[in-house]
């Protein structure tokens, strides 16, 4: 596995950490490849009870796509429809493992970052962490489930208000919103946190988990059939899309034109 993203094994739980710092730990079309790998290691090893997933460092959880990938001379609509299918796919496979899944958020949260966090049973951070799904600001939409699962989780007029003015929300807000359920006053706490509530989770009669959840996730269940990514993958046919990436990677203010 590359040193990009790794699986460390504890005892009865395991963590899984998105180590690319200088790209606030973005996800690009390798990343989520490999993710989908480590939840095949994860799913055929019966001792790993619970799963962390978390990104490294102090600065960022996930920062969303990779929108440098997205800005690479030649980067093709189709490109970006790979990597918009794989992700659904393994986000929902997130969604979907037996095991409890925690995010522990360490900072940025945003986009494809957020959109994976909410796939996650418990969503903690640490108090420097920062929640929005900004898609909009870039021209395109959030595509990993956000417009589905953000509404499920703090309902849809809060929703509308992040997801259309691209609102980023400190953990107040998303303790207040039960986006989180807990924040912890540093990443070190949070780390600890983390690890003792996996621990608590390991140690949990794993069939009755299994079942707790899948009952849990039924009864929340709103469609989820692929039409969310497609709409993303339109996007990046659009000049908009590729004024916005390019915006964002000049550092500078888009301008839209609605085509
Ligand atoms: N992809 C690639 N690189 C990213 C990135 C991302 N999502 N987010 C940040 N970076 C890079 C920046 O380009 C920058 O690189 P350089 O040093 O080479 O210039 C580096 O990380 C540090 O970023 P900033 O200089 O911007 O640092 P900051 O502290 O001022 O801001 C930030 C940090 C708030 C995370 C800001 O970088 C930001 O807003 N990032 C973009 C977040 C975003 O729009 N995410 C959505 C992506 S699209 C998506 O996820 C679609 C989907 O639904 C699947």
């Amino acid at each position: 596995m590359s040193e990009e993203i790794y699986l460390e094994k504890k005892t009865g739980y395991a963590i899984m950490t998105i180590n690319r710092p200088k790209q606030m730990n973005a996800l690009n079309t390798g990343i989520v490849e490999q993710i989908d790998k480590l939840l095949d290691e994860v799913e055929a090893d019966p001792s790993i009870r619970c799963l962390i997933i978390t990104g490294a460092g102090e600065k960022s959880f996930i920062a969303g796509a990779d929108i440098g990938q997205m800005g690479t001379p030649g980067y093709q609509p189709a490109d970006a429809h790979y990597l918009i299918t794989c992700g659904y796919k393994v986000y929902n496979r997130v969604e979907g493992l037996k095991i409890p899944t925690i995010a522990a958020i360490n900072g940025y949260c945003l986009g494809g970052g957020l959109e994976l966090a909410m796939c996650c049973d418990f969503r903690i951070c640490s108090a420097n962490a920062r929640f929005a799904l900004p898609e909009i600001a870039l021209g395109i939409i959030p595509g990993w489930g956000g417009t589905i699962r953000l509404p499920r989780i703090i309902g849809e007029g809060r929703a509308k208000d992040m997801i259309l003015r691209a609102k980023r929300i400190k953990p107040d807000t998303a303790l207040q919103y039960g986006l989180v359920t807990e924040v912890f006053e540093d990443v070190a706490a949070l780390r600890a946190g983390a690890d003792s509530l996996a621990q608590e989770l390991a140690a949990k009669a794993p069939i009755t988990m299994a079942m707790d959840k899948e009952m849990i996730n039924r009864s929340v269940f709103t469609y989820n059939d692929l039409t969310d990514s497609l709409a993303l993958s339109y996007c990046f046919t659009t000049a908009d899309s590729r004024e916005g990436i390019s915006a964002f990677l000049e550092k500078r203010t888009p301008d839209f034109k609605g085509r």
